[in-house]
């Protein structure tokens, strides 16, 4: 009896009466995302009195770009009512959205682009029949400051079952790719630029089951292979391209690769790939952490597919104030020299820790007198600093713009930009250590264009993505436009893959498990070969799982990055909420990566010749590592949300 009592108690509070009105700010709001702040029941963004172009609203909820609400509806509901526009509160008075009301896949009803200013835009939208509802505020394409979106009295006439919010659609953590063979697999880099002279260290990454062997036939006299580890080491040969043909052994097999050595200027032929401390550690790095990172790209087979630097980003160093007295502390010694915070006991100690396992290491500082997070930077201080870097025994500097730009005075000149590039650039082509140049100011003065002129051998394209991870889909088409800047030894930077575990880069907060779903973490890695991106993982290494190391790792993915050709993927339009990026790799074959940045699963069909791809193709799905059964001039699949289709394709054998 009480069972049946508390049985009809739950559905009269689900079910409401026929023609019932339920407010949005009735619902479970704390399921609401978005870009900046809470969500609001009654009031603004900010808490402010609701006010669209002056017109006052007692109720509705008050947002920010960009946004999202899920809500089940199970067929309950038959219109959804609000007045919508960007709040009054803005100061100052800017910001432009789009509202969408999305229904079981299918946009029903949108505002276009609505600025600061315009008139409440009445919604009425017949949602009957519908399960699932989304309702969505993008920024218009233009950023999300001063995105105070309100969805003003916005209610729910119910017939049914009252709406609900929900979370966002997840899927499984389905591992894609299978484990390597383990037979030896080569997945050495076709090409390895170096600097006559220069000590020369590269690790091969390898597959396969240990113990293995390794040999190298055509390896210049200057340099020595171990044939037990792999590592080959030495002074970079004279000028000229060497062919070096790499075989490696073991009980289940033998596999052959070629590899140039190429002696001269050039460095990074492929995109340098690596992990880097900023998005897990922040101002929490320690020695500790980057030996223990060294070790875990060993022990979880990243190095086996190609990771190889370890970098420090920013903190290493002392700053004139922080919270963790171990970083207080002189910025320079007596003689003007940076000095590491009591963090870093020995930094020369630690170069070889990373060196004798076969990897490189990188570390960071910034132009200005301080690095970003407040930290002592190189300014007055850059040849001593690059000596210094290079003494210590480090392969790459990213040099970050950061309190530069209180040193400039407002000049924006493409000069004034350039200039403390082109100063380090110059330092360290002079050092007889080989670093590659990575350039952080985040895609000023077209950055693209220059930085290879400067000594760069990567640059960011853009500002920091651990702000901006729901919408790396855009992040990666504006990187991609960069396009046709990339080549080997010259890599447009779209920042760090962040999966797995890392830090809410917001609060710079303790690693955590990522909020990207499967889908996404499988469209970033795509995204980022398909650009020929440089792959740093910035993820915690004390918590790789096997979805993160899957998705990683795949070697066939990996090679589209570090295809010698160098080219980056062009992006095609498909749909309204999908596209595919196709890159050209150096032996004829094309990578195809199809994206569904939309909000639900879709159906896509191409026909090779809209890719601008000529003729007839068989199909490699990348992710599964399995050929596919395709017609040999389209092809169909469905895409989930955020979802990709990453495919190699061939000539017809
Ligand atoms: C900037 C850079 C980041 C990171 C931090 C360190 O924000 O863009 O990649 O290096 O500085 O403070």
């Amino acid at each position: 009896m009480s069972m049946l009592l508390s049985c009809c108690v739950t559905s009269a509070l689900l079910v409401g009466a026929p023609g019932e009105t339920v407010p949005l700010g009735a619902l479970e709001l704390g399921r609401m995302t978005q870009g900046w702040g809470e969500p609001k029941v009654d009031r603004s963004v900010t808490g402010a009195p609701l006010s669209i172009a002056g017109r006052r609203f007692e109720h509705g909820v008050g947002t920010h770009a960009r946004s999202h609400l899920w809500l089940e509806l199970a067929g309950g509901s038959e219109r959804f009512l609000a007045f919508v526009g960007v709040d009054d509160d803005t100061e100052p008075a800017r910001g432009t959205v789009v509202f969408e009301v999305l229904g079981d896949g299918k946009k029903l009803w949108s505002s276009g682009t609505l600025a600061r200013g315009a008139p409440p835009l009445a919604v009425d939208v017949d949602v009957r029949g519908v399960q699932h509802l989304l309702l969505r505020v993008g920024d218009a394409g233009d950023g999300i400051d001063h995105d105070h979106a309100d969805w003003a009295d916005a209610r729910f006439v119910v017939v049914g079952e009252r709406p609900r919010a929900i979370d966002a659609p997840r899927e499984e953590p389905v591992i894609l790719t299978p484990p390597p063979a383990r037979s030896p697999r080569l997945n050495t880099a076709a090409a390895v630029g170096c600097r006559p002279g220069n000590p020369f260290l590269y690790r091969l990454p390898t597959t396969g089951e240990r113990p293995m062997r390794f040999a190298a036939a055509g390896l210049p006299a200057s340099l020595a292979l171990d044939p037990t580890t792999g590592i080959v080491r030495g002074v970079a040969p004279e000028r000229g391209e060497h062919a070096v043909t790499l075989t490696a052994t073991n009980a289940h097999g033998s596999a052959t690769r070629a590899l140039r050595i190429v002696s001269g200027d050039a460095l990074a032929l492929t995109p340098p790939m690596g992990w880097n401390s900023w998005y897990s550690h922040y101002d929490r790095i320690t020695d500790e952490l980057a030996r223990q990172a060294a070790d875990a790209l060993l022990a979880s087979g990243m190095a086996d597919v190609g990771y190889q630097y370890v970098c420090l980003d920013d903190c290493w160093m002392n700053a004139p104030a922080h919270r963790d007295p171990k970083r207080v502390g002189p910025l320079r010694d007596a003689d003007g020299e940076l000095v590491p915070n009591a963090h870093f006991p020995d930094m020369r100690a630690l170069t070889e820790y990373v060196h004798a396992r076969g990897l490189k290491a990188g570390i960071y500082t910034s132009p200005g007198p301080r690095t970003c997070a407040g930290f002592a930077g190189s300014f007055g201080h850059e040849a001593q600093d690059a000596r210094r870097f290079v003494e210590w025994g480090f392969d790459f500097l990213k040099y970050d713009w950061c309190s530069y730009g209180e040193l400039t005075a407002g000049d924006t000149s493409l000069a004034a930009l350039q200039q403390p590039y082109r100063t380090m650039g110059a330092l360290l082509a002079a050092e007889r250590r080989d670093v590659v140049f990575n350039l952080c100011q985040y895609g000023m003065g077209d950055v693209w264009e220059w930085g290879a002129d400067v000594g760069g051998h990567t640059w960011r394209t853009a500002g920091d993505l651990g702000l901006e991870l729901d919408r790396i889909f855009d992040v990666a088409l504006a990187n991609a436009e960069h396009r046709e800047w990339s080549r080997p030894g010259a890599w447009n930077d779209p920042d760090y893959i962040q999966i797995g575990s890392f830090g809410d880069a917001r609060t710079i907060g303790e690693p955590r498990p990522c909020r990207l779903t499967p889908n996404e973490q499988h469209s970033f890695m795509s995204l980022w070969c398909l650009m020929a991106a440089p792959l740093f993982f910035s993820g915690d290494m004390r918590a790789l799982d096997a979805f993160t190391l899957n998705v990683l790792c795949n070697a066939e993915v990996i090679e589209l990055d570090q295809d010698p050709l160098g080219v980056a993927a062009r992006s095609v339009v498909l749909g309204d909420e999908t596209f595919a990026f196709v890159k050209e790799l150096a032996n004829g074959d094309r990578a195809v990566g199809l994206f569904n940045h939309g909000e639900f699963e879709t159906d896509v069909r191409v026909v090779w010749a809209d890719l601008g791809l000529d003729g007839e193709w068989r199909a490699r799905d990348v992710w599964r590592q399995r050929d596919l059964r395709t017609l040999p001039t389209e092809f169909s699949t469905r895409l989930g949300r955020h979802g990709v289709a990453l495919l190699r394709l061939g000539r017809p054998r």
